[in-house]
């Protein structure tokens, strides 16, 4: 990082959008990287980042952002919210796929690597874990989003679908069969060992909507901001961590 690079604009007051249950901790955790970088222009690569939701509120932060996707629709839209933020300039999209980063992004070039809701998808998490390591300078941190295991056998079965539950909670890699919409769930050992596997070293797990899904509407939508308080208040605990529907974890690419 030269001082060239150093933004004037990124500073420790980054606050990212509007917060939801959906993603009050994954913000959180950015934004103390953000702040422990502060000054810094950064360079960020989504993998599937798909329209923006994380990618534009980085770029509004002054940072430089990739986005890779396999889905040029979401890449468009990708564009055009770029374009409407105002931050068509600092965010490059990517028709590509998250195992095959080397031909798309320069190795150790990348400050923040973000990985959310895709290893469910991949055909090989493993590999496309270590391209996102690849791609990280020795220090760089990752923001890897999944989903989780146990409460997806907690909402099969309070939907009355006792066989499917039984079926999500037997099976190693958390799937309830060939209808599933998802290859793979996790538990927070599984997944911070896949990430460790690959040579990166977890620093936080955290839970995401621990509750949000369980709730009832009224009271969702109607004390959103008492949601929000309460998922980040019960984001690191355990029990509750391991029962939220998505599991984030931070980790970083040893120095
Ligand atoms: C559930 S969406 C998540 C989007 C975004 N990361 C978020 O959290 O809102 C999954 C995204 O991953 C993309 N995707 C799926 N398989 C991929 C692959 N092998 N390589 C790159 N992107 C992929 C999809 O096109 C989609 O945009």
């Amino acid at each position: 990082m030269t001082r060239l690079d150093r933004v004037e604009q990124t500073s420790a007051r980054f606050t990212g959008p509007p917060l939801t249950p959906r993603t009050a901790v994954i913000w959180s955790v950015l934004r103390a990287e953000l702040e422990r970088r502060a000054g810094d222009r950064l360079t960020v690569l989504d993998v599937g980042g798909g329209t923006g939701g994380f990618a534009v509120p980085l770029a509004q932060a002054g940072h430089r952002v990739t986005v890779v996707d396999a889905s040029p629709d979401a890449l468009a839209a990708l564009t055009r919210r770029a374009a409407e933020s105002g931050v068509a300039d600092r965010v490059r999209a990517v028709q590509g796929d998250g195992d095959a980063l080397a031909g798309l992004v320069e190795p150790a070039s990348v400050d923040l690597v973000l990985c959310h809701s895709v290893l469910e998808v991949v055909d090989d998490p493993a590999s496309v874990v270590a391209a996102l390591v690849t791609a990280l300078r020795p220090g760089g941190a990752a923001s890897v989003l999944v989903a989780g295991q146990a409460a997806a056998v907690l909402g099969r079965a309070m939907n009355g679908h006792l066989d499917v539950a039984a079926a999500l909670a037997a099976d190693p890699a958390g799937t309830a069969g060939p209808r599933d919409t998802l290859r793979r769930r996790y538990d927070a050992d599984r997944a911070a060992a896949l990430l460790a596997a690959a040579g990166l070293t977890v620093e936080e797990i955290h839970g995401v909507r621990v509750l949000a899904d369980l709730l009832p509407a009224a009271v969702a939508d109607g004390q959103q901001a008492a949601v929000v308080e309460l998922e980040r208040a019960l984001a690191a605990r355990p029990p509750y961590r391991d029962l939220a529907a998505q599991l984030h974890l931070f980790a970083r690419r040893p120095a």
